[in-house]
């Protein structure tokens, strides 16, 4: 049996994780979910955005599946609490273009592996009295660069890339970007047939749209990864395509990267996609690559074949359309 936590959240959260268990249990193996609540509409329920009891169950699974959750004002962030808690260090965010899919470049595949932990969202903030000054400290540990930089070359291995690229900003923060690019070239070190590049962050903004071909592993702190990524998933199609795994030495959180989508949500017609492409994420990190890479190549196929599909690739259908389209095509495989 398979333990795996889900948290539905708000919004499209919920429309989307019903058809990531939708597909899991399709699967021939065996999963015990347990549901557990965070967001907006637990914070009206509970007062609270994430229950000690959410934490208590993430944390008795290897696996958290999450859908999305809208965020609550001065309220802290269930996600960035659960990364926290279950120190998921490490953020993934793979970019890659979809067959059938009419967007900006298509021909890329490269991750983006985003430190997770701390950087500027450490959650040292502060206002003075006047409340005319406010203060955010960046946080950067060399433990926390170097676990990141490591697992970046491991991930460019495993994927058999060439490159792996660290992004920093150390012109400017001297001693906090100081340290992560050291800590990245010592860790490189280890890794003598990897091929190593840095480059300031605004440059690779820049790069990111008119080369982003040359990227193979991108490695960089929180915030620098939570901008660029979002800004890449735009380059293969947008957010509705877009898979994360939050990884850490004990436990995974698989969530789209998209947020719960208030606009469009309760009319069912959020593409599942980029939670379905987190499904197949969540396997791999349980070793279940066999059906990993099933749900993956489905979701491709469906895309590629485009008979069925969501409002914002063009389409008519239904989330749960898509999923089952999917499930069908993983039969077939
Ligand atoms: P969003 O990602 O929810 O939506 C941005 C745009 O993309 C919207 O037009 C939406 O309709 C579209 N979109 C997103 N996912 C889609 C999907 N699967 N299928 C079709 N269209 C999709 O970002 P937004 O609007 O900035 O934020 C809405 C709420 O979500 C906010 O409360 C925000 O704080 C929260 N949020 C939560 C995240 C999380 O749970 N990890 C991440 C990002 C935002
Ligand atoms: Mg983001």
């Amino acid at each position: 049996m398979i333990k795996i936590a889900r948290i539905d959240g708000d919004g499209i959260g919920k429309e989307v994780t019903e058809a990531g268990v939708a597909v899991l249990e399709s699967l021939d193996l065996n999963f015990d979910f347990y549901e557990a609540e965070a967001g907006r509409e637990c914070f009206e329920k509970n007062g609270t955005t994430i229950p000690e009891e959410t934490i208590k169950v993430a944390k008795n699974t290897k696996a958290t599946l999450f859908g999305a959750i809208s965020s609550t004002p001065g309220e802290k962030s269930p996600i960035i609490v659960l990364r926290q808690e279950l120190d998921t260090y490490a953020n993934l965010r793979p970019i890659k273009s979809f067959k059938g899919i009419d967007c900006l470049f298509n021909d890329l595949d490269f991750l983006i592996v985003r430190e997770n932990t701390e950087g500027l969202y450490s959650g040292y903030e502060t206002i003075d009295e006047t409340k005319d000054k406010a203060i955010a400290q960046r946080v950067i540990t060399k433990k926390a660069s170097e676990r990141i930089s490591k697992l970046a070359f491991e991930e460019a291995i495993s994927l058999k890339k060439e490159s792996v690229t660290c992004v920093h900003k150390a012109n400017v923060l001297k001693k906090t970007d100081g340290i992560f690019k050291e800590s990245f070239y010592k860790v490189a070190q280890d890794y003598p047939n990897i091929k190593t590049n840095d480059y300031y962050v605004d440059a690779t903004a820049m790069y990111l749209l008119i080369k982003p071909q040359e990227f193979d592993v991108i490695v960089t702190s929180n915030l620098f990864g939570d901008i660029l990524s979002d800004a890449s998933a735009g380059l293969v199609g947008g957010l509705g395509l877009a898979p994360s795994g939050n990884i850490g030495d004990k436990h995974g959180i698989f969530e789209p990267v998209h947020g719960s989508a208030p606009d469009i949500a309760g009319n069912n017609i959020s593409n599942p996609i980029a939670m379905l492409l987190s499904v197949s994420m969540m396997l791999e990190y349980l070793n279940e690559t066999y059906w990993a890479e099933k749900v993956k190549i489905a979701c491709e196929n469906v895309l590629e074949k485009g008979k069925v599909k969501t409002p914002d690739l063009g389409g008519n259908n239904k989330t749960m359309d898509v999923a089952n389209e999917v499930i069908k095509e993983i039969e077939n495989l």
